[in-house]
């Protein structure tokens, strides 16, 4: 199943030269939590930006200019890598913009961390259309330990 996990402000920026816009703890824990185990896919930019494969995941990363790498699968499209994912294996888009914009149509579940608070960016997620998506889990929380705004964890499935 093609699963998208990614954290979202309140004007829909998800990040700016190639970094994210926010440091919340609490996020990379649920991050890590949702996907470890599993299979994560991201763009060429979002891979440098992390700057490693993440650890005890299956690597993929979807680029027409990166040589291969060791700990991680290039592929040079979505399309192109699907075939390579085995039935009932759980693949995490984690982004960035460009990716998800082309995984949406794909997704079934949408893992988004809403963050209460605009953010000026260069990168920005689509729009969830409330049509599409329906929300089936929540979690509200009226700050981090470090961060001083509000933020949830929100999971919507395809209706
Ligand atoms: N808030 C969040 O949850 C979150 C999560 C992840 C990333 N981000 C942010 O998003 C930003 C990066 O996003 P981005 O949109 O600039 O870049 P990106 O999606 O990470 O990577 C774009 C690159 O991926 C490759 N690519 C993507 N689609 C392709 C396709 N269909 N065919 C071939 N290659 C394809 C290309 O690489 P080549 O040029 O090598 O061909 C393209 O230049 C950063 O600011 C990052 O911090 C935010």
């Amino acid at each position: 199943m093609i699963n998208i996990i990614v954290a979202i402000a309140a004007n829909n920026a998800i990040g700016k030269d190639n970094r994210l816009l926010w440091h919340i703890s609490e996020d990379l824990k649920y991050f890590r939590r949702i996907t470890l185990g599993h299979t994560v896919a991201m763009g060429r930019k979002t891979f440098e930006s992390i700057g490693k494969p993440l650890p005890n995941r299956r690597n993929i990363v979807i680029s027409r200019t990166l040589p291969p790498q060791d700990g991680a699968e290039v592929y040079t499209s979505i399309t192109e890598a699907l075939p390579h994912i085995q039935t009932g294996e759980d693949v995490f888009i984690i982004g960035g913009g460009v990716v998800y914009r082309e995984a949406l149509p794909l997704a079934q579940k949408l893992y988004v961390t809403q963050v209460g608070k605009a953010y000026e960016a260069d990168t920005f997620f689509p729009e969830i259309k409330t049509a599409e998506w329906r929300e089936i889990s929540r979690e509200d929380f009226p700050c981090g330990e470090q961060f001083p705004h509000p933020f949830s964890f929100v999971v919507y499935e395809r209706k």
